[in-house]
């Protein structure tokens, strides 16, 4: 798979630093080749969850399992789920300018009800530089900048991909918790027929600056040793930024690929990242042993 660059456009409103649905055609040819289209496919590390949502919309896999630890993350996905009109009546009503920014801003801080915790996150990821929740406003807060603060909050668009999302609520199924409680209430619940895991934790290196949650170097480690001792009968996928680290943590207990991707919040420069398999064949024949 090295040399090829992945892009496509996401079906998830969210903007997600390092999101997979680049990896779309890839992963059909992988569910087909493996005899895994119809079986239920599971995300640990969710985020926008435009992978999962591809897939599902063409009827590639029959439900999808969302898990994020973020309750940011996870308060989105219950209002595109549960609070769908709310919602959408909130993205209708809002006026998108640096006034609004520092408001919604604030409450995100501070809110525990789910719908404005989940409309402040889409709106933040909407409006921040490269959908970084951490960042500041496109455009910065005297708008100065070429790009203004509303250049990426097309509300009609997002509005469609919300309606899109809730249509399939009886195929989505979502989850708030840390990724190893996921993977093991999935163990206790499924057998390795049935499902097929798709893991993109936080980067090993950049992941603090990125993601609201990231990992230390124990965290990896506890991923590694849960996916390829408890997990080891399983299907799944990891993807990975290409860190000596991580390489030497699955070095000779899986195979793994090399891809070439681009991504916009590494101001569109190219990347390599690794790809991690258990239990499947890849659709390429450059497989390579760590
Ligand atoms: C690399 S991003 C996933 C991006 C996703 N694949 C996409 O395409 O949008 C990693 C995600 O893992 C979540 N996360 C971080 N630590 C976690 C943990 N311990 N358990 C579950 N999720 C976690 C973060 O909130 C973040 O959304």
């Amino acid at each position: 798979m090295k040399g090829a660059i992945f892009m496509r456009k996401t079906c998830s409103p969210l903007r997600y630093p390092g999101g997979k649905t680049f990896l779309s055609d890839f992963m059909k040819k992988v569910l087909m080749q493996n005899n895994l289209t119809n079986c239920i496919y599971a995300e640990p590390y969710a985020g926008g969850g435009g992978l999962a949502l591809s897939l599902l919309y063409e009827r590639m896999v029959k439900k999808i399992l969302l898990n994020d630890i973020d309750p940011a993350i996870f308060s989105l996905w219950y209002s595109m789920l549960y609070f769908t009109e709310q919602l959408c009546g909130k993205i209708r009503k809002c006026k998108v300018d640096i006034n609004t920014y520092i408001d919604v801003k604030k409450k995100f801080k501070t809110t525990h009800n789910v719908l404005e915790l989940g409309f402040a996150t889409l709106f933040l990821n909407r409006v921040n530089r490269s959908g970084i929740l951490k960042a500041g406003p496109i455009g910065g807060y005297k708008q100065e900048g070429k790009y203004k603060i509303d250049c990426r909050f097309n509300k009609e668009k997002i509005i469609q991909s919300i309606l899109k999302i809730a249509e399939q609520r009886e195929k989505i199924e979502i989850f708030n918790l840390d990724a190893l409680h996921f993977l093991k209430e999935i163990k206790q619940n499924f057998s390795p027929e049935e499902i097929f895991i798709f893991l993109d934790p936080p980067y090993y290196q950049k992941g603090n600056e990125l993601y609201m949650n990231f990992y230390k170097h124990e965290d990896h480690q506890f991923l590694c040793e849960f996916l390829i001792t408890e997990l080891r009968d399983y299907k799944w996928i990891l993807t990975y930024d290409n860190s000596p680290q991580i390489m030497e943590m699955y070095k000779n207990k899986v195979p793994f690929e090399l891809i070439n991707v681009r991504y916009s919040a590494n101001k569109n420069r190219e990347a390599i990242e690794l790809l991690f398999y258990n239990n499947i064949v890849l659709p390429t024949n450059n497989k390579r042993s760590a």
